[in-house]
């Protein structure tokens, strides 16, 4: 059984003191959920203190990138060491946001990965084609030109270690979600590039979140797909009580 993960990507939204409200908010509200795991993505200068807030709870705390050197003349960048340091467990790597307005290749997702799993950070490698990739009938190709270039050169044990976020583009920050059928054959298309790259016992493990435009009123039928292990989701979790809802999709 893949135990669902439920994710907010906070992206260029809270200050250290907004971010510190929503956790104190938000920890006492899921002390008892069992049923899912639950991350947030801060900006970094947030980072310390929500993992400082978190500490003890279940809210994990991830950032949302990291560069592969552990030091060095790189303006504007974070390096693993420096993401354990202020308390992340987590990091999203190659968010599409990231892919278009930086410019970042597989290759470079690649090795962001290899250094984030050297750091004993758990990435969220994320992937997800375009509106015109989709449209052209590219979409198949462009996830898997992602997986085996995001993921070259892993080995099995290291592949277990990661989580996958599929986030068509066209979804992301567009109130368009995929439906739960179609995201669901994106994931059982990445669930099988797995199994030829990894193996059974990876593939069946990997957990694979859905993201784009996930919302309190259509997270119960994502989830209620086989391959959607979770969700990462953007917009509707800088709200304690629309993240929470989402949290609780078995009750909605
Ligand atoms: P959204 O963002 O939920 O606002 O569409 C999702 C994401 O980019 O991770």
């Amino acid at each position: 059984m893949r135990k669902p993960v439920i994710a907010g990507n906070w992206k260029m939204y809270k200050t250290r003191g907004e971010a510190v409200a929503f956790i104190e908010e938000l920890k006492p509200r899921i002390a008892n959920v069992e049923h899912c795991d639950v991350i947030v993505a801060p900006p970094f200068t947030a980072l310390a203190e929500a993992a400082q807030t978190a500490k003890g709870s279940k809210v994990g705390i991830a950032a949302q990138d990291v560069h592969w050197d552990a030091e060095g003349a790189h303006t504007g960048d974070v390096s693993p060491g420096m993401l354990l340091d202020a308390g992340c467990s987590h990091v999203i790597i190659g968010h599409s946001e990231r892919r278009h307005d930086h410019g970042e290749t597989d290759e470079q997702v690649n090795r962001k990965l290899k250094a984030a799993l050297a750091a004993g950070l758990t990435p969220i490698v994320c992937v997800g084609e375009t509106l015109e990739e989709r449209e052209g009938g590219q979409t198949q190709k462009v996830l898997e030109r992602q997986f085996l270039g995001g993921f070259a050169g892993l080995t099995p044990p290291e592949f277990s270690r990661i989580m996958m976020a599929y986030e068509p583009v066209w979804a992301i920050g567009t109130g368009r979600t995929a439906t739960p059928e179609l995201a669901a054959e994106s994931h059982a298309f990445l669930r099988n590039l797995a199994r030829r790259q990894f193996g059974d016992e990876q593939a069946n493990a990997v957990r694979i979140l859905y993201g784009g435009s996930v919302k309190p009123q259509n997270v119960a039928g994502l989830m209620a797909q086989e391959e959607i292990d979770g969700a990462l989701v953007g917009g509707a979790s800088l709200s304690v009580e629309s993240f929470l809802a989402i949290i609780n999709y078995p009750s909605a």
